[in-house]
């Protein structure tokens, strides 16, 4: 798999963050099943609540365009720092993920970390605990 070219869209991706309270930018690009890339940026709100996350933004934008299989997902955060994503992203990965999903955690393009969901999120709860 290509990490590089997934890097890079996470980092393009960042460069929309709107992030006027934190200050804290994120990108996020998702690979899909199909070999589609859709790029995500956090987006915050003065109801600090309802911001969204760069993870979250990148798989709601694949699913909502027909994509509900994730191949792999790449964070851009902190400058040169790894940015791991929160409970509630990892929970929404966890339902669109593909078995083997990478999780790429990158400081930058040639510095980056690779996760599985198991090793970030051991005993997820899924659809198969609804049955
Ligand atoms: N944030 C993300 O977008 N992804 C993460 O993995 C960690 C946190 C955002 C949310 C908020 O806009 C800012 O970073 C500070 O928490």
């Amino acid at each position: 798999m290509d990490y590089g070219k997934l890097i890079s869209k996470a980092f393009q991706g960042r460069k929309n963050a709107y992030a006027p309270y934190s200050g804290f930018k994120v990108g996020a690009s998702v690979l899909t099943e199909d070999g589609d890339i859709y790029t995500g940026c956090n987006i915050e709100n003065a109801s600090y609540g309802a911001t969204n996350c760069a993870e979250r933004t990148a798989i709601f934008k694949a699913v909502s365009e027909g994509h509900e299989a994730v191949r792999a997902i790449a964070i851009a955060g902190a400058e040169n720092n790894y940015t791991w994503p929160c409970g509630i992203c990892r929970q929404v990965m966890a339902e669109f993920a593909l078995p083997d999903m990478k999780i790429i955690l990158a400081k930058n393009e040639k510095e980056y970390i690779v996760k599985t969901l198991n090793e970030i999120l051991p005993g997820a709860f899924t659809k198969k605990d609804l049955s």
